[in-house]
């Protein structure tokens, strides 16, 4: 008997102990195979009676019925179970024997139909067929005992390896159930907190990325209106860097939008051609589901997930999951952004009017907002920071609404007098924003934003690490666009002077470091120029 090289071919099912674990419970025996061969002429007559009269009495059932649904599959049922019976009284328990027994248990629990039904069945016919052995045996002058034992033991090896498929089918969608099970209570319960949305879509997709071969994660970027790379995984080298530099549009990746918004399924899109044909095979993308972040109807960002082969429904259920969970995550953060707006806004409106009064023109702000902005990103600051030092940049002058107008507009030079009242504004400042719960954490680099890198600043004179990292980013960029506007007193200097003023103070009033950053952004940036023109 060659049993192994079935469990070999599966994979699944007995191991060699197993089946000789099984072989010598059953006791088959050279004169078991010999009995039962001897009367499977007889029995063959008997058998597509029995096996129809089985189906008429599982038709019966309104619940088995519903397995076999068409004419068709009932009679082709009915033939394997004649064929089936046929082979197991000609006893050749051959691969091909075990092989088919194991893909029926496999094949009948895939369909759902339930063990108990299957061996209820098994009883039918151990009936039916120890009823016909009787009759042969009676007619044949053969002993009945011997016989019915030798085909007990043939029918309880079957029932053995079509049981023992069943359950190793079952033990491993169990396990791999409770696995994902498991997965998605852990992401579900981490999700929930989150108030930054690129945070959430890193959490996520990093979650979701174990069972896919790469994953693509973009976030909306609203001051150049496109998506912007926020991570990867399995992405090779040259991948990597494409990904760091494509960023889709939103006409670009219009075809998501208007399915979403169009089509009844504004959840995963499954098997879409995002991006352009190109960006597909750039990425590899085989199988893929996008998974869009949406913010009161505003697409900010997606995960593409990319697998070799298509999604299975397990994985697709687990994926839905987690994405119902961070859809109601995204509207709380929509929540939080909305309240985030409006506080934006005051602190504009605030800012511009300390713009006002200094008599800076145009949209100084802002411009120093942005670039400190940038130059924090560019230095790997995390995003929490890299807001801080953006608030920074627009409130780091607001002590300056306790200086007098006359002397903040003085044409001339300051007094004494004059100069230690301007000095003040960074103390007044600090306190302003300290008595704001969400802007306590800038106070610091408000505080020290006159500080010189060599000390020789105030209020602390404070030098090099020991002032905020923040301040320092600051001081950067409102040195260099103080000598790119108009002021009162002078007008403004061309951009290539500026930056040869900055390297020229970059170790004395400014940090080096973060001048070299800054006039590095400035190259990049007039390249990109270049080539968008
Ligand atoms: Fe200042």
């Amino acid at each position: 008997m060659n049993i192994q090289s079935a469990a070999g071919k599966y994979g699944f099912g007995p191991s060699r102990k197993d089946i000789d674990d099984k072989l010598a419970f059953t006791n088959i025996s050279e004169e078991d195979v010999q009995r039962l061969r001897e009367i499977a002429p007889f029995i063959k007559k008997a058998i597509p009676g029995i096996c129809k009269n089985f189906m008429v009495e599982l038709s019966a059932f309104p619940e088995v019925n519903a397995y076999f649904p068409k004419d068709e599959t009932v009679h082709r049922l009915g033939s394997k179970l004649i064929n089936f019976w046929e082979e197991l009284f000609k006893a050749k328990f051959d691969a091909e024997y075990h092989e088919s027994r194991l893909k029926v248990g496999q094949v009948h629990d895939r369909h759902g139909i339930q063990f108990n039904y299957y061996i209820d069945s098994y009883s039918y016919f151990i009936e039916m067929f120890l009823e016909k052995i009787r009759q042969i045996a009676k007619e044949r002058r053969l002993a009945f005992l011997p016989l019915s034992q030798s085909f007990m033991k043939v029918v309880l090896l079957d029932i053995d390896i079509v049981s023992c498929s069943y359950f190793t089918r079952r033990e491993e969608t169990l396990s791999k159930y409770a696995g994902s099970l498991n997965s998605l209570v852990n992401i579900s319960t981490r999700l929930i907190g989150y108030t930054d949305l690129s945070n959430l879509l890193f959490r996520i997709s990093s979650d979701l990325s174990n069972d896919v071969k790469s994953s693509l994660t973009y976030i909306y970027d609203k001051e150049q209106d496109n998506f912007a790379p926020l991570t990867s995984t399995g992405l090779n080298e040259k991948q990597k860097n494409i990904f760091q530099m494509i960023r889709p549009t939103e006409k670009e990746i219009g075809d998501v939008d208007s399915l979403i918004r169009d089509g009844a399924k504004r959840d995963i899109i499954d098997q879409i051609k995002m991006l352009k044909e190109n960006y597909i095979d750039v990425f590899s993308l085989k199988e893929i589901m996008i998974l869009p972040a949406y913010i009161s109807d505003t697409n900010y960002g997606f995960i593409i997930l990319n697998k070799d082969e298509p999604f299975d429904e397990d994985q697709k259920k687990i994926i839905q999951s987690v994405y119902d969970q961070a859809k109601v995550v995204c509207e709380n953060i929509g929540l939080i952004y909305e309240v985030q707006d409006t506080y934006k806004d005051t602190i504009l409106a605030l800012a511009q009017g300390i713009e006002a009064r200094d008599a800076y023109t145009g949209e100084h702000v802002h411009r120093v907002a942005k670039h400190a902005e940038r130059v924090a990103r560019k230095m790997g600051l995390n995003e929490h920071d890299v807001e801080n030092i953006r608030y920074g940049a627009i409130l780091h002058d607001i002590g300056k609404l306790a200086v007098p107008d006359m002397i903040l507009r003085k044409k001339e030079r300051l007094t004494r007098q004059e100069f230690a009242t301007i000095a003040t504004h960074p103390y007044k400042g600090a306190e302003i924003v300290k008595s704001i719960e969400r802007l306590k954490d800038i106070s610091p680099y408000v505080l020290h934003h006159e500080e010189r890198y060599d000390g020789k600043g105030y209020p602390k004179g404070l030098a090099g690490d020991e002032i905020p990292l923040g301040a320092r980013i600051i001081a950067v960029v409102d040195t260099y666009d103080a000598m790119t506007s108009n002021r009162p007193y002078r007008k403004a200097i061309p951009k290539e002077r500026a930056k040869k003023i900055l390297k020229k103070i970059a170790g004395t009033q400014l940090d080096p470091q973060i001048v070299d950053v800054f006039l590095e952004w400035f190259e990049e940036e007039k390249k990109s120029d270049r080539i968008a023109g």
